[in-house]
């Protein structure tokens, strides 16, 4: 017999256990392909539970006519204060309008600079951008994904007036180093909260530490409205009435405008929805924290980078992010097995053409660009089962090991 078609032993019992792997998983495929997909954020389940509520509180608002400023506004802002554990809540129109319309309160313009990270959502440097001051993007922690609040100390010249510090995905940004940086250089600091509701340091609320913390209700969000919402937090009484002004064209009596304002309020029946949502928020929390345990355990045994919570910190896991260096092929390994991620986010915002005059710190941001092509979000919201987190790991692992056997 030629030597070719002998196996030794160690040869064939590795050409077997990778047989039988390849068997079970072509059954295990098999039976994954008629199961329901599972999407990155499932808003329609958790909107049919609330569904009845908010359209009671909304039929009021309809038969009363009162749709801007309704006192469904002012009710949703006294719990949201409370929520956030400070004095004051001013609902506007979005998590965009809330970073804008606090820097406007701020003074914040042309020649200033101000510091936030590379590796957020868009509307963080616009909001910065919308008001001709020089946005400055630091580099993150490797481990966190925040702000490194190392580099802001760094980063900082006689122009820096504010540091945006963005609690991403959930987990809370060190707002203690940050807060005693900013009180050295008397810096203001603005909290982007739109990823972070009931986010904590030490059971101190995420939006309660800078003069003010700006939250984004966008329908995907953890308190999520059915359209655009957002808030302002601080408290600081000048502060508040300064943004009261702002949202509402500067008016505090009708028809006098006593400065230049927006019209940037929230809306009376997205006030309606937050309302009845509140009421739910924190078990909502309680569940994608449960979902992000069931899956640090369900994936320990794959080759992904997984998220880590700071002790003392509460993450609150709008997003679940990891990491792999085949994140697009995994990506798509995952989706022909119906199981939807997405990438929170892909382009460096530093390179984007509205930034073209920003300043990076250190140069080209290592590792907000290394990440932004090895992350992805995993599905994640409240009513994901242990099932549902046990077919995401097994795809993962699977991924693994057709790509081991393809090397
Ligand atoms: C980190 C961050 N900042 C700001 C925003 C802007 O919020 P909005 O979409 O409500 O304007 C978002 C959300 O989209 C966000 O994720």
């Amino acid at each position: 017999m030629p030597t070719s078609f002998r196996f030794s032993n160690a040869g064939f019992n590795r050409f077997a256990t990778v047989t039988r792997r390849l068997v079970t998983i072509s059954q295990k495929q098999t039976s994954i392909m008629n199961l329901p997909p599972i999407p990155l954020v499932d808003l329609a389940t958790q909107s049919q539970n609330i569904r009845d509520e908010v359209l009671q509180r909304m039929a009021e608002v309809i038969n009363a006519g009162r749709y801007i400023l309704g006192q469904e506004v002012a009710e949703f802002e006294g719990e949201f204060a409370a929520y956030c554990q400070v004095s004051h809540a001013i609902g506007v129109a979005n998590g965009t309008d809330a970073l804008h319309l606090a820097l406007r309160a701020l003074e914040i313009g042309p020649g200033d600079e101000v510091i936030t990270v590379g590796n957020s959502f868009a509307a963080t440097a616009f909001a910065i951008a919308y008001t001709g001051a020089t946005t400055v993007f630091v580099d993150i922690d490797p481990v966190t994904y925040n702000i490194d609040p190392e580099l802001v100390e760094q980063a900082i010249t006689d122009k820096t007036r504010a540091i945006i510090p963005v609690h991403l995905y959930g987990q809370p940004a060190p707002m203690v180093e940050i807060m005693e940086i900013a009180r050295r250089h008397q810096l203001f600091v603005v909290e982007d909260c739109a990823q972070s509701h009931g986010a904590e340091i030490d059971g101190r609320r995420c939006g309660s530490f800078g003069d003010f913390g700006c939250f984004s209700f966008y329908p995907g969000k953890n308190l999520g409205a059915f359209g655009d919402g957002g808030a302002i937090v601080t408290d600081k009484p000048e502060l508040a009435e300064k943004v009261h002004l702002l949202r509402n064209y500067g008016q505090k009596v009708k028809n006098r405008h006593d400065l230049l304002g927006y019209n940037c309020r929230l809306d009376t029946l997205q006030a309606c929805v937050l309302l009845t949502k509140m009421k739910h928020i924190e078990s909502w929390t309680e569940q994608r924290r449960q979902v992000a345990a069931w899956y640090a355990e369900a994936l320990a045994d794959t080759d992904l980078e997984l998220p880590q919570a700071t002790p003392g910190m509460r993450h609150v896991y709008h997003l679940y992010v990891v990491r792999h260096p085949e994140r697009d092929r995994l990506l798509k390994h995952l989706a022909e097995r119906g199981i939807y991620g997405g990438v929170h986010y892909p382009n460096p915002l530093f390179r984007a053409a509205p930034f073209a005059d920003s300043v990076t710190f250190p140069l080209e941001l290592p590792i907000c660009s290394r990440y932004a092509n090895e992350i992805l979000s995993l599905p994640m919201y409240p009513e994901m089962t242990q099932q549902d987190v046990e077919r995401v790991a097994q795809a993962v692992r699977e991924f693994s090991l057709v790509e081991a056997i393809e090397r």
